[in-house]
């Protein structure tokens, strides 16, 4: 049974669940279902509580441009993450606010730039290929465990140069126990708990970081643009254990995500052989238009975060209602993302509609699988770069079909990602 809402006057109708722990196990088991329910009873704002607090939930692009830019001053980031991310992580770009993190932003723009990356993309692609090649063939494989070792060696490049094998073999070990405790509920280290397996991951992730930045501060290159580099170059006194929280937070963000996108986008090809033979014809001219909207489809369908979260921390109205400081506040990607309004056939999987005559997606902050704003994902080109490089290796070389008869439903915490992790047999043409 639901109690309903009435904290103060003037705040956004809803429900606020369980005591305690509020509506966080309907969110996380569903958000787009969560979302949708509510929207129908309240329309495109309403109040839950997730994460221990009250949170407004603002749906549709307007509600995404006001969280993204129209309303910045009003939301933290910090303050809007749990706390087993807070304690795990520290820091880093997506855990900071205000001048610290336009300061930090502007410092790490260049080794995200189109210019860096087109420096770097022959060695990301020579990685690529290195890796697909030791997928064995013709047996069931783990999609999403292996592009996550792929992504994980991509980011790491970017982030911290060229690394030794054996210190990145550490640290992509130590990530997978690391990240599976960032989002539970119960941040105490009881041994067993995800979150006790991932404080100790974390602490050998902390020592091999460490060990790494006393190598790079022995020897930077002048030109180098890794993440890593830039940083000391910039701040030679900055204490390390601020260093290591922004590359923990770097190549989480940066490997997951990617992974995750790119699992659903091979079995999206697999279950639409027409739109992979068409990419195969289109691989061999200079056009990339349906690849390109294959991927905006892709994040439209499959987003790996299903929205974001602010700490309010200043109170606002809104729509004409008022939303208290210190509350949550929360946008949904995909609630906009398969709103009928804005797209045809929503559920259906689709990148035609991007094209003529449908031109689907114009509207401002309508596809917002990557955030939008001045706090877009900094990762977004190399993201880009890295799965169409992907995509080209794989539509080139190899076929791949499903395992029948797995779990394809989604999990959306850490990322979204399917059930069974995304089984398929693979072989080269
Ligand atoms: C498919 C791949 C990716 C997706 C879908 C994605 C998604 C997102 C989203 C939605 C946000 C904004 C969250 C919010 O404001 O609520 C974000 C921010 C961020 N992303 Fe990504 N990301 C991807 C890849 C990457 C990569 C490759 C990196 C870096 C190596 C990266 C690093 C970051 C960082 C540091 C932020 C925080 C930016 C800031 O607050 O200024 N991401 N990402």
């Amino acid at each position: 049974m639901k109690r309903r809402l009435a904290p103060q006057a003037g705040c956004p109708p809803g429900s606020f669940g369980a005591p305690v722990i509020g509506e966080i196990r309907e969110w996380a088991a569903d958000p787009l279902q969560f979302a949708q329910a509510r929207a129908q009873r309240y329309g495109p704002i309403w109040s839950t509580h997730l994460l221990g607090r009250p949170c407004v939930v603002l749906l549709e692009p307007a509600g995404n441009r006001f969280m993204l830019s129209q309303g910045l001053q009003y939301f933290s980031w910090r303050a809007g993450w749990g706390r087993a991310m807070l304690r795990l992580m520290g820091g880093g770009l997506s855990l900071t606010d205000g001048h610290q993190h336009d300061q930090q932003r502007s410092l790490l723009k260049p080794a995200f730039a189109h210019a860096a990356l087109q420096q770097l993309q022959p060695q990301i692609q020579h990685l690529i290929r290195q890796q697909l090649q030791t997928w064995p063939d013709a047996e069931p494989i783990c999609l999403l465990e292996r592009l996550q070792t792929l992504a994980f060696d991509v980011a790491l490049l970017v982030v911290c140069g060229r690394t030794p094998a054996p210190i990145a073999e550490a640290l992509h070990h130590d990530f997978a126990a690391f990240t599976a405790g960032l989002f539970t509920p119960l941040p105490y280290p009881i041994p067993a708990t995800p979150y006790f397996r991932a404080q100790k991951s974390g602490e050998r992730l902390r020592q091999t970081l460490s060990y790494l930045i006393e190598l790079r501060r022995l020897n930077i290159a002048a030109d180098a643009l890794d993440s890593l580099s830039l940083m000391l170059q910039a701040e030679p006194n900055r204490p390390d254990d601020e260093l290591i929280s922004e590359l923990l937070l770097l190549l989480w963000a940066g490997h997951d995500t990617v992974a995750s996108l790119l699992t659903w986008i091979c079995i999206e090809l697999a279950q639409h052989p027409e739109i992979l033979q068409r990419l195969r014809q289109e691989l061999s001219t200079n056009h990339h238009s349906l690849l390109d909207h294959v991927l905006r489809e892709a994040e439209r369908l499959h987003p790996p975060a299903p929205g974001g979260f602010r700490g309010v921390v200043e109170a606002f109205e809104y729509a004409g209602y008022h939303v208290p400081q210190g509350w949550l506040a929360m946008y949904s990607s995909v609630y906009t993302h398969q709103m009928p309004s804005l797209w045809h056939n929503p559920t259906q999987f689709n990148p035609n509609r991007f094209a003529a005559p449908c031109n689907e997606g114009k509207q401002a902050y309508s596809l917002v699988g990557f955030g939008g704003g001045p706090r877009i994902c900094i990762g977004l080109a190399l993201a880009q770069i890295e799965m169409r490089l992907v995509l080209r290796e794989l539509l080139a070389n190899y076929q791949w079909q499903l395992v029948p008869n797995q779990d394809l439903r989604p999990v959306w915490l850490p990322t979204n990602q399917p059930r069974s992790g995304g089984l398929i047999t693979i072989q080269r043409f």
